[in-house]
């Protein structure tokens, strides 16, 4: 199992933005969730991802508690096992297209010659070889956004965490990242978990979702 989370719910004083989520997530599988502005889906993807904790409840990733382990710990996992794509790419703006692939290789132990065996056959599944050495400014949004996705499937995740990953691009570009990455996904057999406000986008996943007040229905 991916995650088994039960009852996790998380207040800012008397407002409750999860209330009682309960969801079960299976390896290679893929899962939308959809609903209004402020129903607390970046919530949740932030404490699916560890970076948020909610104040009640439990919340296992493949088997350990998110809720009761240490920063170090959970940044571990972070670095190996959990990839977030967002709406905004974060790319590292100082590096390269290459180098900003293969930063999440640096705190692995690999040699120089499989991190870079690594970083080509990501720039060529996204499509992005002939821009190696390109900086973030120099891109389109959609390059961007192909460059952020070789960026967290180079470590070879359990699950990627899409936060309105084609938020920021136009429709035909939207499209095709978003079939680009549930293409890879599916290739390294990872599990895809993504909050989305189009009908569209969530199609490609084979569950979908909704939140509503915090409470998420399947
Ligand atoms: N740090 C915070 N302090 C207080 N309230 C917060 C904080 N973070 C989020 N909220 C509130 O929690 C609610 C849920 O926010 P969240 O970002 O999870 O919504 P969302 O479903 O992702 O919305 P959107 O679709 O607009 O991205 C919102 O009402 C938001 O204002
Ligand atoms: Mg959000």
């Amino acid at each position: 199992m991916i995650y088994q989370v039960e009852g996790l719910s998380k207040s800012y004083g008397a407002y409750k933005v999860l209330d009682q989520v309960c969801l079960e997530v299976f390896p290679r599988s893929s899962v939308a969730i959809m609903g209004p502005s402020g129903s607390g889906k970046s919530t949740l993807l932030h404490c699916l991802g560890g970076v948020d904790r909610a104040d009640q409840g439990s919340l296992l990733f493949e088997g350990n508690n998110l809720q009761q382990m240490g920063e170090e710990a959970i940044a571990s996992l972070r670095r190996e096992r959990i990839a977030s794509i967002f709406q905004f790419f974060y790319l590292l703006p100082t590096l390269t297209v290459s180098e900003n692939i293969a930063f999440p290789l640096m705190m692995q132990d690999h040699t120089a010659a499989e991190r870079n065996e690594r970083v080509q056959e990501m720039m060529q599944a996204v499509a992005m070889d002939h821009r190696a050495q390109a900086y973030p400014n120099q891109l389109s949004g959609g390059e961007q956004q192909r460059v952020a996705i070789a960026r967290a499937l180079i470590m070879r995740p359990s699950v990627v965490l899409a936060d309105e990953p084609t938020g920021n691009l136009d429709r035909k570009n939207g499209e095709s990242i978003l079939e680009l990455m549930q293409q890879l996904i599916t290739r390294q057999s990872s599990t895809l978990i993504l909050v989305t406000h189009s009908k569209e986008a969530a199609a490609v996943c084979r569950s979908l979702w909704f939140m509503e007040d915090g409470q998420l229905h399947s």
